[in-house]
């Protein structure tokens, strides 16, 4: 590892530190180690995934109003620990495509593989556990029959149902698979117990 991919690292956990709406630093740590991942079996550029990974979040709309549009903290950093500009850019510009709100395609493979890494994380059941903690963070219902695009069981159709289809890399849509499966799954659960079938 360099001693910039190092320095992100303890940045990112200083950052993310208490965070509880599913944003903390072990969402940033398991993005970056996917990313890695994901990264060898499609030839990208380490240094840039790895950075990008671990500094993907830190100007996020949610957690950093303040420094979105600029992408302040990522700039901040890079630029305090010598990257030079163009791969700045680089960067910035993967930070700045991969949001799910976004709806962009990275152009870059390096893009890709963090913008499916961040996604990989949205589903399965890391992705659940994180889904109803972010909603109970915005104090969501978990369910609600009569509001249901209101409450986090609806995020499940509105947005993680439909990750596994909007994936760039092969690996990633295998690993995809099964999380996919499992939240499925979870769902005929909920709803069998909800109404009282089971
Ligand atoms: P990004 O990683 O691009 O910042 P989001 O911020 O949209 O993606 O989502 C981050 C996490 O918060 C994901 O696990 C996602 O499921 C969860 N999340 C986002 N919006 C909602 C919502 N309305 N209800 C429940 N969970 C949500
Ligand atoms: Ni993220």
């Amino acid at each position: 590892m360099s001693d910039i991919e190092l320095a992100a690292l303890k940045y990112a956990r200083e950052f993310f530190r208490g965070d509880a709406s599913g944003h903390d630093f072990y969402h940033t740590e398991r993005v970056y180690k996917a990313a890695l991942r994901l990264a060898e079996n499609e030839n990208a550029d380490r240094e840039i995934v790895a950075l990008a990974a671990l500094l993907h979040d830190v100007d996020d709309r949610k957690i950093s109003p303040e420094t979105a549009q600029a992408k302040k903290n990522a700039a901040l950093f890079l630029e305090s620990h010598g990257v030079d500009d163009k791969k700045a850019a680089q960067i910035l510009e993967i930070i700045g495509d991969i949001s799910f709100s976004g709806g962009k395609v990275p152009r870059s493979i390096e893009g890709k593989c963090v913008q499916d890494a961040d996604r990989l994380d949205a589903i399965g059941a890391v992705g659940i556990a994180r889904a109803f903690a972010y909603g109970g963070s915005r104090k969501r219902p978990l369910y609600d029959p009569e509001n249901v695009s209101e409450s986090t069981i609806g995020h499940f159709y509105d947005k993680l149902l439909l990750l596994k289809d909007m994936l760039n890399t092969e690996s990633a849509r295998i690993i995809a698979q099964e999380r996919d499966s499992f939240m499925r799954e979870f769902l005929g659960e909920f709803f069998d117990e909800w109404n009282g079938t089971k």
